[in-house]
């Protein structure tokens, strides 16, 4: 059931410390963040709440660290936030120190701290209570903004929400659900999901998700393979999931024509750059062969069918983009769902992968909206209930 949760600027904000979880889970080399979107993706939030006169503490996870490790310290998001924001950023190192809630309350009004990567103490994937009190005393409200980390059970997104008051969505949060709940809810219709990816193992709750929601869905990716072997068809040494082929075909039996598979596939013995390609009929992909892009047909069917919709939502590549030439079923996707955008269409890129993708195309900025959430955004597609979402107050 669709929740209206209580919002940021309903919050009483001058002078008080907001604690805010943000996801700055960015890639960071040699020092220094090599792609800031998810930093950018926050500034709304940020900003109206120095703005506002908020002291802003901010808590994040970097990377998946077994403890304290320099190497994944939160420092060079702190540093890309300060030149972003223009303004100084302060650190906590430790939040459990004896000095860290008195540093808190010493930000200035306006003033933005990060505090160290949650994930250093151990308490914090286990939805610890006693870390949360700890996370809680550096605040006096909480803001959830971390939508990429929503899906996550931890003491920063979770357990921190129930203890301080009020605890409401940031503008991120906010514009995720909204894009991300409406496709759902009462998508404009025709409803058109394109999904790809590897494994249709990992897609299952997805599809049963969507089936009953949208007019269509159409498959591409290495997945399209277990739905034709479930068809009789040769895949050659195309990747299939033979534990997965009956589910498959009970898939396409309950989908109907509602379940758009690939016509033909770009195939090629050996994933390589520049490796000897062909493009053949699905029913044609030989002995030694494998397939790693839909083809041009394909191409051209799926592109018509996103032309046509009023909605799209985009979850998984087409192909193995990172290996071109097989990333052009990929880029075709991504351009017809950014010339819908323009003729109406909302358009919507999942997390992860297809985000990738789409940023690669440069065409950020020609979809409706592009998640910040990978595994939070295919979770809650799939209908599962976010607990760091479930943790903040109602309207
Ligand atoms: C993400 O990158 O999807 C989020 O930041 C969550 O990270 P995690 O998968 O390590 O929990």
């Amino acid at each position: 059931m669709k929740r209206s949760l209580r919002s940021l600027d309903a919050a009483a904000l001058d002078g008080r410390r907001a604690l805010v979880r943000v996801d700055f889970n960015c890639p960071v080399k040699d020092g220094a963040v090599t792609d800031n979107t998810r930093i950018r993706a926050s500034l709304p939030t940020i900003r109206y709440l120095r703005e506002k006169g908020a002291r802003v503490i901010l808590l994040s996870h970097l990377g998946r660290p077994k403890g304290p490790d320099p190497k994944q310290s939160l420092q060079p998001c702190a540093t890309e936030l300060e030149r972003l924001l223009g303004a100084p950023v302060g650190f906590i190192a430790d939040p459990l120190g004896p000095g860290a809630a008195a540093e808190s309350r010493q930000t200035p009004r306006g003033g933005v701290v990060v505090v160290e990567n949650t994930r250093f103490h151990p308490g914090e994937e286990k939805n610890d209570p006693a870390l949360a009190r700890a996370f809680a005393a550096l605040g006096d409200l909480y803001v959830n903004d971390a939508f990429g980390s929503a899906h996550r059970a931890h003491a920063s997104t979770e357990a921190v929400a129930r203890l301080l008051k009020p605890a409401v969505s940031g503008f991120l949060m906010e514009k995720e659900l909204e894009y991300l709940g409406g496709s759902l809810d009462a998508p404009k219709r025709p409803f058109v999901a394109v999904l790809g990816g590897a494994k249709v193992s990992g897609k299952i709750d997805l599809i049963e998700n969507l089936l009953p929601r949208t007019d269509a869905i159409l498959v591409g990716g290495a997945m399209a393979c277990t739905f034709f072997r479930a068809m009789g068809l040769e895949t050659g040494t195309s990747l299939v999931e033979t534990d997965r082929v009956e589910m498959a075909r009970a898939l396409m039996a309950k989908a109907g024509s509602k379940l758009v598979l690939p016509s033909g596939a770009v195939i090629g013995e050996k994933l390589e750059a520049g490796t000897p390609t062909r493009s053949v009929p699905r029913d044609r992909i030989p002995p030694g062969w494998a397939m790693f892009d839909v083809d041009a047909a394909t191409e051209r069917d799926f592109a018509a069918r996103i032309a046509a919709a009023k909605t799209v939502v985009w979850n998984g590549p087409m192909g193995v983009f990172e290996t071109p030439p097989f990333d052009h079923g990929t880029l075709a996707v991504a351009r017809a769902m950014a010339d819908a955008t323009a003729t109406g269409t909302t358009t919507i890129v999942g997390g992860g992968d297809s985000a990738a993708a789409v940023a690669q195309a440069g065409l950020e900025d020609r979809m409706s909206h592009v998640s910040t959430g990978g595994g939070a955004s295919l979770e809650f597609l799939e209908g599962k209930v976010l607990p760091g979402v479930a943790a903040l107050d109602e309207a």
